[in-house]
């Protein structure tokens, strides 16, 4: 004899805990599985008195496709809850509000050096762009700095390659390769490709091999050049005055002070008024009242014969300054390390 309805029972009890379809695979295996419940009780009939075989045969295959049933039953209602949760889980609440993304800016240095373009642009300077890379043939030779020219000295420059050694070249771009110490490169590259009258600036990244509060391995400088047949030291001044008035305000004092340059001639460099004292005297303008913002002259003759101009023919004004320092002065910086940290304090300010 077997005992349909307790076998029918456990399975109902066994059932009632079931919320998982591994719980349910289970289930099934104990039951239906090869070895299971049912399966065993299948192959006994065999051991039963014959006359009894085809009853107890119905009622284990009735039991059977109950449980079947069951089973299927199980199953669809659990995959069904389990989508369910899924979709609740995966529920975006588009009314809450969204991750506030803070905006970013243009560095200080970035912004005057935009500043600084579109004054010259107002003015109608070109913009010109020359690699960071570059000849000595065109950061030295070619703007009347020789080798062994004490300016080198100048500025410490980061070699690339080096071939001191070397006979005499025969041609210039056998020379050696550095990473540019100044923008004055781009006006012989500048100047070969172009026929005057013509006037550009070129601003860029410059590196020196120095490091301190007032100077950083990289820098940014904007360099200035304007040719034609009549440009005069005049037009230099008007030039560069108006530059820095647009920059530091109408009322500040502007001077030009003789200086010395390799490739200009005569060459004068430009102070404004001390920012922190205002003229009277203080630690930073070091008691002169001024402080120096570029450096400017008339193109050397040098420099125009190595670029195939007649110096008889034509003249020209550069000028050359450094951003960096523009910034610190304007804003009243005292250390350019700050431009580099990129400390979110200072940059924020701007
Ligand atoms: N190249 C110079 C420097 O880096 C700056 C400079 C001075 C540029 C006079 C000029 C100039 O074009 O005329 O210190």
């Amino acid at each position: 004899m077997i005992d349909i309805d307790r076998i029918k029972e456990d399975f109902l009890n066994q059932k009632e805990g079931v919320d998982s379809l591994p719980a349910l695979n289970n289930l099934k295996a104990r039951f239906l599985g090869r070895k299971g419940i049912i399966t065993e009780q299948l192959k006994n009939l065999g051991s039963l008195p014959k006359e009894e075989r085809p009853l107890w045969g119905k009622r284990l295959n009735e039991l059977k496709r109950f449980i079947e049933q069951e089973i299927e039953a199980l199953r669809a209602s659990i995959i069904k809850t389990e989508a369910e949760e899924a979709l609740r889980r995966e529920r975006i609440d588009i009314t809450l509000p969204g991750a506030f993304v803070p905006p970013g800016r243009p560095h200080p240095v970035t912004q005057v050096l935009d500043e600084i373009v579109e004054i010259f642009r107002s003015m109608g300077f070109a913009v010109e762009e020359g690699p960071e890379v570059e000849l000595d043939y065109y950061n030295f030779e070619a703007l009347n700095i020789p080798k062994d020219h004490p300016a080198r000295d100048m500025q410490d420059t980061f070699y690339i390659k080096t071939d001191r050694n070397a006979p005499q070249r025969s041609h210039p771009m056998e020379s050696d390769v550095v990473l540019r110490t100044h923008t004055s490169p781009v006006q012989i590259r500048g100047m070969m490709k172009r026929k005057p009258p013509f006037r550009f600036i070129a601003p860029g990244k410059v590196y020196r091999c120095d490091a301190d509060i007032s100077h950083t391995p990289m820098f940014h400088q904007v360099e200035g050049l304007m040719v034609g047949e009549d440009v005069t030291f005049a037009h230099l001044k008007g030039v560069l005055e108006y530059f820095i008035k647009r920059l530091f305000g109408e009322e500040t004092p502007v001077r030009f002070r003789p200086s010395y340059f390799p490739f200009t001639e005569p060459s004068a460099e430009v102070d404004i008024g001390c920012i922190i004292c205002r003229g009277s005297g203080c630690r930073v303008c070091k008691e002169t009242g001024y402080l120096e913002v570029l450096g400017s002259g008339m193109v050397h003759p040098r420099v125009f014969e190595e670029v195939g101009y007649d110096p008889q023919k034509v003249r020209g004004f550069a000028f050359g300054m450094g951003v960096e320092r523009l910034t610190m002065l304007r804003y009243g910086i005292d250390d350019i390390r700050l431009f580099f940290e990129n400390d979110l304090r200072f940059l924020r300010q701007f």
